[in-house]
């Protein structure tokens, strides 16, 4: 192999177009494809800004095409040449106009052939991608993402920067706390038995640097939670996250206006207007069955709870008497867009977000209707559902009753996003911005048969409703925001309890006994007792932000090294097993060893 010898790189692939032609230039790369026309070789070079043709020769250059006629696919090239014209362009690339007649070419490194052809468009197995993410990572679709995510954390320094935020790293082997999800836990050598936790969220250090007195932080920074992955959640990912001091919920929110606006406009040249709709959480569920309602589209659900009250169907009516309700969506205009057999389908889709059945009712274009449970109800009844869910002909609905409304809304806002999908209502560049606001403070937890905090404990209840903490803290609100983009959770956040006696109370209605409180939040508490000033802040999802802005489906396109399924990293095979003078070090004795599940 060679090296650069006097070349230097003075021009990158991507940008170069007709107006640069007749410059004189040293590009650098890997080859992407060549094939040899017969005297003049073709050889596609790949830098990180995109492709450029080069071309070899015979006639021209007899050495320098001698030398072309040896490269391969991958193999590294520093190349210098004329650029000029392309008699035949072509739109397919950005530097479709131009190519480099290469007068000298030096060869930097071989490369043996690879487990997958590196380009975009091709049909690979997620499995050999991961394995080899360095060539996955080389694909222009692959590579973009990556670009665009460090422009969007640019954005975000430059933004707090000039909003007077200080930059704070916080630790990252920290307290393991039990609310939240389940922790990684660091074993400690010199502690034997004693465990540290990796940070779920910087959640307790940037409350107590609220009360160090740094009044606005923000940080960059890297979570983890040991949970079942998904599209849009990976065991390590980053966040957003800020927080500052003397300031309500209208403030932050529009702190975050500022930054989102900004971000949409210097990554994507789109302005989205502030400030963002706002809808409490109690509406979000009950309009959207969801808590992070995707607006971009209609199918709004509606409740008709109160004409089926003496439904002669069994399934409605049993589902009022316990209490509960029957709600609708109105697929307008698609009772000709799916059979019968996709409707069953849809059946056993819901049936996955724990409904009981899925009940339907067609409108033809001539007025005429198929249903499957009309035959069931009075006249009146029918009149009053079509009513309330405005339907005409062409009109689909779709029912579900249980005698727990949550259940019944949110397998209607799960279906109202599947037909959204199936039928192609939301496009990916149609942006859709708001906050979700009044959540609720407590859920109920079935495994822990006990309120736990939605948000986390240290959430601030909506002043109105403090008294509710001893009467009735299933009803209590909190001062708790979410900003949703798209049918997606972007971030959340919330004002903090900062008076120690409110936060005492909170961990009372949390279950939690003194002793249990201390022992948990001692540190938090005694911070808190020498004087805190009010403090609120969020955590964006940057992974899903990039996500969403670059146009993808799965937060693993964003991320350089990504997880799988079963939490393993493919290309560098993790997590590995240890040696035992390791473990004996750590005075760990490990029980079981299992076989690596499939990934
Ligand atoms: P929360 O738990 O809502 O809040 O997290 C904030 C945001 O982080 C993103 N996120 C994830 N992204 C990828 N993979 C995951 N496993 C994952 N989990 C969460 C989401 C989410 O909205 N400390 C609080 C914030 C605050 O109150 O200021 C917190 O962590 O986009
Ligand atoms: P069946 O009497 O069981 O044939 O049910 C009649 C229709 O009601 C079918 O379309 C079922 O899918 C539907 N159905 C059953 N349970 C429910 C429910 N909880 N909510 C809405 N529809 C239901």
């Amino acid at each position: 192999m060679e090296t650069m010898g006097n070349l230097r790189r003075t021009h990158y692939c991507g940008t170069l177009r007709a107006r640069d032609a007749g410059i004189q230039m040293t590009v650098a790369g890997s080859i992407a494809k060549c094939r040899d026309k017969g005297g003049v070789i073709f050889a596609d070079l790949r830098d990180t800004t995109g492709i450029l043709q080069l071309i070899f020769d015979d006639s021209t250059d007899r050495a320098v095409f001698e030398k072309a006629s040896g490269l391969k696919s991958e193999y590294v090239v520093i190349a210098a040449g004329t650029l000029r014209e392309r008699e035949a362009k072509t739109d397919k690339i950005p530097t479709g106009e131009v190519e480099l007649f290469v007068t000298e070419l030096r060869v930097l490194s071989g490369a043996q052939t690879t487990p997958f052809e590196v380009r975009d468009g091709i049909n690979v197995n997620d499995q050999l991608r991961l394995k080899y993410r360095y060539l996955d990572l080389r694909r222009p679709s692959m590579h973009e993402p990556i670009v665009v995510r460090s422009k969007i954390a640019k954005v975000v320094r430059d933004y707090y920067d000039e909003q007077h935020f200080v930059e704070i790293e916080t630790p990252m082997l920290i307290k393991s706390t039990p609310e939240g999800a389940r922790d990684y836990l660091v074993p400690s050598r010199v502690q034997p038995g004693h465990f540290y936790a990796l940070p779920q969220s910087p959640q307790l250090y940037k409350q107590i640097l609220m009360l160090s007195g740094f009044d606005r932080y923000y940080q960059i920074v890297r979570c983890f939670r040991d949970e079942d992955l998904r599209a849009d959640r990976q065991p390590e990912f980053t966040q957003i996250d800020m927080e500052m001091s003397f300031v309500t919920e209208d403030d932050v929110m529009a702190m975050n206006e500022g930054l989102v606006k900004r971000v949409f406009r210097e990554v994507l040249g789109v302005d989205v207007e502030t400030p963002f709709r706002r809808m409490p959480y109690s509406e979000a569920m009950a309009r959207y069955g969801s808590d992070k309602p995707d607006t971009r589209f209609g199918l709004e659900l509606q409740d008709v709870t109160d004409v089926l009250r003496e439904s002669g169907f069994a399934v409605f009516k049993s589902a009022v008497e316990a209490g509960g309700s029957v709600r609708l969506i109105n697929a307008k205009g698609l009772a000709g867009a799916l059979t019968r057999k996709e409707i069953d389908k849809l059946g056993e889709f819901v049936k996955t977000y724990r409904a009981k059945g899925l009940a339907w009712m067609k409108l033809a274009a001539d007025g005429s209707m198929t249903s499957s449970f009309a035959k069931f109800l009075s006249e009146d009844e029918i009149a009053a559902i079509k009513e309330r869910a405005g339907a005409k002909e062409n009109d689909l609905l779709f029912v579900v009753a249980d005698a727990n409304w949550q259940t019944a809304a949110v397998a209607l806002g799960a279906l109202r996003c599947e037909l959204a999908k199936r039928l192609g209502l939301a496009k990916k560049d149609d942006f859709k911005l708001l906050w979700v606001t009044e959540f609720p403070q407590f859920e109920y937890s079935e495994e822990e048969n006990r309120l736990v905090a939605m948000h986390h404990p240290f959430t601030a209840p909506m002043d109105e409703d403090i008294p509710l903490l001893d009467t009735d803290p299933a009803k209590v609100r909190a001062k708790a925001y979410d900003i949703i983009l798209n049918g997606c959770e972007l971030g959340g956040g919330s004002i903090r309890i900062h008076d120690p006696e409110l936060q005492t109370k909170m961990f009372e209605a949390l279950g939690f006994t003194e002793e249990k409180a201390k022992e948990q939040f001692g540190h938090l508490i005694t911070a808190f007792s020498y004087g805190a000033p009010p403090h609120g802040g969020l955590a964006y999802g940057l992974d899903r932000l990039c996500m969403l802005l670059a146009g993808l489906d799965s937060i693993r396109d964003v991320i350089a090294f990504p997880k799988v399924q079963n939490a393993s990293d493919l290309m560098m095979n993790c997590p590995d097993i240890v040696d035992d003078k390791q473990l004996d070090d750590l005075s760990i004795a490990v029980t079981r060893v299992e076989e690596t599940p499939e990934a």
